[in-house]
């Protein structure tokens, strides 16, 4: 049969789907190998991916991880190379236009993003009477989903690039004032007043703070942000792409991901971190510890990567930046117990730290509380969500993939209810 994809849709939406379940088995195999045969243009996988492990599911042109090699580039641009050369708003800017700002456009990108930081009353208003005991994950998710409520563009139906794009830039700014003011009005603090005067790095540490930080912390920071920004095929990222590809809206997609980033598989694994450091306590026990966690097979948070099978190309900048400042506080315990157990890991199972394994001892030694180490993530991991999301609407298509049915295999007659 020489059909063309559009005729074949025709036939399968066309062909009568059997009213009840009175066909023997053998007409019902015959019936779905029908639909199967006449469905040649959907080229059904016949190889099963447990977790989807290597299968390719989307094009992108953001973010390159090369696993085997332990290379991470955004846009065509190394990480070492952004590392040293730019600022957080810069990788933003390169993730939502797909190449490098000049000096007048990042000006007016800073300026555009600086006056998104405000929220909502209302969403300001439920950051005050939240829980002061919620995970700090929840609320964001929340906050977020709430100002879809606010936002008259969301309600667009159709996707609207140019409205998107702006509801993007928002959002990379108005995360950070969530998770900030959440923090505050939990220790019945007030939020300090709106700056535009200061970078995202700055001004998230000062609204947290209360005090302009010092320009090695703010560095520090904005380092994080820019290793956090965007990764491939992650679990969020394709939960983004999965929600918005319904042609839902973005905030859902968005609310999406964090529910996805919050699980200590993915983003919470940088809590996980510390509460691990916290419970070895002293450089002494790790061997011990590790040991009694490999019996048990339980997972080390920080360490294993699905995609590197190398060390992760973020761990050295992070694990440069510990180093740097648990030594100027005079607390070089941590990093040292990193270390043994990075070594241990590596000998033992051949497994190497991913990028969770020192943002955990940096956020720490910044002073952060640990339970928003997985909101900051969430903070830097929006400018690569929205930027999924935008890419996704300019070449749309639902994802719909098959299950591999193990349930029974013959039909059964529906037995009434008393006598089953
Ligand atoms: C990230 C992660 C989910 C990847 O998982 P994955 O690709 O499914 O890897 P697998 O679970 O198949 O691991 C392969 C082997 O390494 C072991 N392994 C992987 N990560 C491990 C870890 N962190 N601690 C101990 N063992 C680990 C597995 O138990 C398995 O061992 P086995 O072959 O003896 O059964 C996993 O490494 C993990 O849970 N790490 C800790 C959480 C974390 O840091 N997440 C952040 C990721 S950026």
């Amino acid at each position: 049969m020489n059909q063309s994809i559009n005729e074949r849709w025709l036939y399968l939406s066309l062909t009568p789907l059997p009213r009840s379940f009175s066909l023997a088995p053998e007409e019902a195999n015959r019936f779905l190998a029908s639909v199967l045969a006449n469905s040649n243009p959907f080229q059904i996988m016949t190889e099963y991916a447990r977790g989807l492990q290597g299968v390719i599911a989307n094009e992108s042109s953001l973010s390159n991880v090369i696993g085997d090699i332990g290379e991470l580039s955004y846009v065509g641009h190394h990480i070492d190379d952004l590392v040293e050369h730019c600022c957080y708003e810069e990788i933003i800017y390169l993730l939502h236009h797909n190449r490098l700002p000049n000096k007048v456009e990042l000006t007016a990108f800073e300026k555009q993003l600086r006056a998104e930081r405000e929220l909502p009353a209302p969403v300001i208003d439920f950051l005050k009477i939240a829980p002061k005991d919620a995970s700090p994950m929840d609320v964001l998710r929340t906050a977020i989903s709430m100002l879809g409520m606010y936002d008259h563009r969301a309600k667009i139906g159709e996707p609207d690039i140019a409205a998107n794009a702006a509801i993007a830039l928002s959002l990379c700014a108005k995360s950070a004032t969530i998770v900030a003011a959440y923090h505050r009005f939990r220790n019945d603090l007030e939020l300090p007043p709106i700056r535009e005067d200061l970078t995202e790095a700055q001004h998230f540490l000062y609204l947290i703070t209360g005090e302009v930080p010092t320009d090695t912390a703010s560095r520090v920071l904005d380092v994080a942000l820019i290793l956090h920004a965007d990764h491939g095929m992650n679990a969020s990222t394709f939960s983004a792409r999965v929600t918005i590809a319904t042609l839902s809206d973005m905030y859902s997609a968005i609310t999406a991901a964090i529910g996805t980033l919050k699980g200590p598989l993915h983003g919470g694994a940088n809590e996980g971190v510390i509460h691990m450091l916290k419970d070895i306590g002293e450089l002494e026990n790790v061997d011990a510890w590790v040991e009694e966690k490999l019996v048990q097979k339980e997972k080390i948070m920080g360490i294993g990567h699905r995609v590197y099978k190398v060390l992760d190309p973020r761990a050295p900048h992070l694990r440069r930046l510990a180093i740097k400042l648990t030594e100027e506080l005079g607390e070089p315990k941590w990093i040292k117990m990193s270390e043994r157990i990075a070594d241990i890991m590596r000998e033992r199972k051949g497994l190497e730290a991913n990028v969770d394994f020192y943002s955990a001892t940096v956020y720490y030694s910044l002073g952060i509380p640990t339970d928003l180490f997985t909101p900051i993530f969430a903070i830097s991991r929006t400018s690569g969500w929205t930027a999924h999301i935008l890419e996704q609407l300019r070449d749309n298509r639902l994802y719909r993939p098959l299950t591999l049915y193990t349930g029974p295999k013959t039909l059964s007659p529906v037995a009434q209810i008393e006598s089953r």
